[in-house]
């Protein structure tokens, strides 16, 4: 043991990193997946007002949302001229419209007359045209003006000018996103590092096979915090330890709005007590069925991950041969700022989104899909409604959700009510973070910061 004092920030967990795990694997990997970046960034608390205070999110309404880029949702929501979906958060709403022509345009959902929400709420539909409720101002779908009834009366609207403002649109990867900010740099540049990375793994090449939507009782920070670090899997996850390296887990900061994890799946935590076989670890993996028999020679991480391999390629017609154990198994997690998470595995393929509930502090709405692959040459199939599901109710309900990942997000969900609730109780006012597996935590807190203080 060296006794060279180490810089905060610096401290790992001794034994095989995430990185010396993924090439024992054997196979190629690209660059992207085992570069590191790390960066110290302090140590001190991060008040809990963050979470708490209603001054601080009605300044995000103002200064944050409608300064970012946030998805509203895949192509394969809206494929058809006339497909409309609407996309709120807080106080705001996207009215977001695939044209004739196939293009994106999105307008703020309110009308021109008297400003009626010109599609309700989290709606999601096809119309031939756009049509207040309300009096009947009506508007191509191109956002031009169609028809306003009783025009005499309203010399003084030019109706060739009266277009509904747009917000601006970007695509990528499948994910049709907006940005209220007329002048806000490109999608493109403001993913920082996630295009290149994804160029190893195409998420236009998938479609949404389930989406669930759940009310979470604690702030959208707070709620999406609970995903971006694996530190607390020794605890809320305790038994998965027998089957997952959480123990230097890897932490990388891009920039100011990109961060991920790498977590292992198919060996066990070194902190893991019991001695277990290979094949113990088989039979405990629970994306694994029951009675496999490990073959002579192999771990069971090359073997569940082998497994994969054969029965996602062949339920979804692909070829995964070249894809890597890694990039088979791992809980590789990339965060987009402010509220995006890509998984780019095959076997946990999940999208999340986090947003505030209305003009609740203390709530958030969760968005869970899980992107399987599409077979080449294929359209993908209109995506699924969002199944709900009540803030008690366990995603074990979910049809068609794998149960052991449900009981995941069971386990994940269960603490947020206690942290919120905890956030006001305290006397110490502040949450004191990791250096270095809470790093993601602290990254989003700077950002946010950055654009409150703009
Ligand atoms: S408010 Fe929309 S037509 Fe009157
Ligand atoms: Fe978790």
């Amino acid at each position: 043991m060296s006794t060279t004092k180490l810089k905060p920030g610096e401290a790992r967990f001794p034994g095989p990193s995430t990185k010396d795990i993924i090439l024992a694997d054997g196979w190629d990997v690209p660059d992207e997946l085992i570069m590191q970046s790390y960066e110290y960034m302090g140590s001190e608390d991060i008040d809990f007002s963050y979470y708490t205070s209603q001054e601080i999110f009605d300044a995000e309404m103002e200064k944050v949302w409608p300064k970012v880029w946030q998805w509203v949702c895949r192509e394969e929501h809206i494929p058809e001229a006339g497909d409309y979906i609407v996309y709120d958060v807080g106080y705001h709403s996207i009215l977001v419209v695939r044209q004739k022509d196939r293009a994106v345009k999105a307008y703020y959902n309110s009308c021109l007359h008297r400003g009626t929400q010109l599609k309700p709420a989290d709606s999601q539909g096809n119309s031939a045209n756009l049509r207040c409720p309300y009096h009947g101002w009506t508007w191509n779908l191109d956002g031009t003006l169609e028809d306003l009834p009783c025009d005499w009366d309203f010399p003084h609207v030019n109706k060739a000018e009266a277009n509904l403002p747009e917000v601006k649109i970007g695509q990528w990867g499948g994910f049709i996103f907006i940005n209220m900010d007329d002048d806000a740099m490109s999608l493109e540049e403001y993913m920082e590092v996630i295009p290149q990375h994804f160029a190893n793994w195409p998420l236009d090449a998938r479609f949404t096979s389930l989406h669930v939507q759940k009310i979470l009782p604690a702030n959208w920070k707070a709620s999406q915090e609970a995903f971006v670090e694996a530190y607390h899997s020794y605890e809320t996850h305790a038994e998965a330890l027998a089957f997952s390296a959480n123990n230097n887990a890897q932490y990388d900061v891009f920039g100011d709005r990109t961060h991920r994890f790498v977590h292992t799946f198919g060996n066990p935590d070194q902190t893991w007590p019991e001695d277990q076989t290979q094949q113990d670890i088989l039979d405990k993996l629970p994306s694994i069925p029951d009675g496999e028999i490990l073959p002579e020679g192999m771990t069971a991480r090359s073997y569940a991950a082998a497994y994969q391999r054969k029965a996602v390629g062949e339920m979804f017609g692909v070829d995964l041969s070249k894809k890597s154990d890694s990039e088979m198994l791992d809980s590789i997690e990339y965060h987009l700022f402010p509220n995006m998470f890509l998984f780019p595995g095959v076997a946990l393929p999940m999208i999340y989104r986090f947003r505030p509930n209305g003009m609740d502090v203390d709530s958030a709405i969760f968005d869970l899909l899980f992107l399987r692959p599409l077979t080449p040459g294929e359209d993908p199939p209109e995506a699924p409604e969002a199944y709900k599901i009540g803030i008690n109710e366990s995603y074990e309900t979910v049809p068609g959700i794998e149960q052991w990942l449900g009981h995941i997000y069971d386990q994940d969900t269960a603490n947020l009510a206690a942290q919120q609730k905890g956030f006001k109780a305290a006397k110490k006012k502040g949450q004191t973070l990791g250096n270095y597996q809470e790093i993601r935590v602290r990254r989003l807190n700077k950002t946010l910061l950055q654009y409150l203080n703009a």
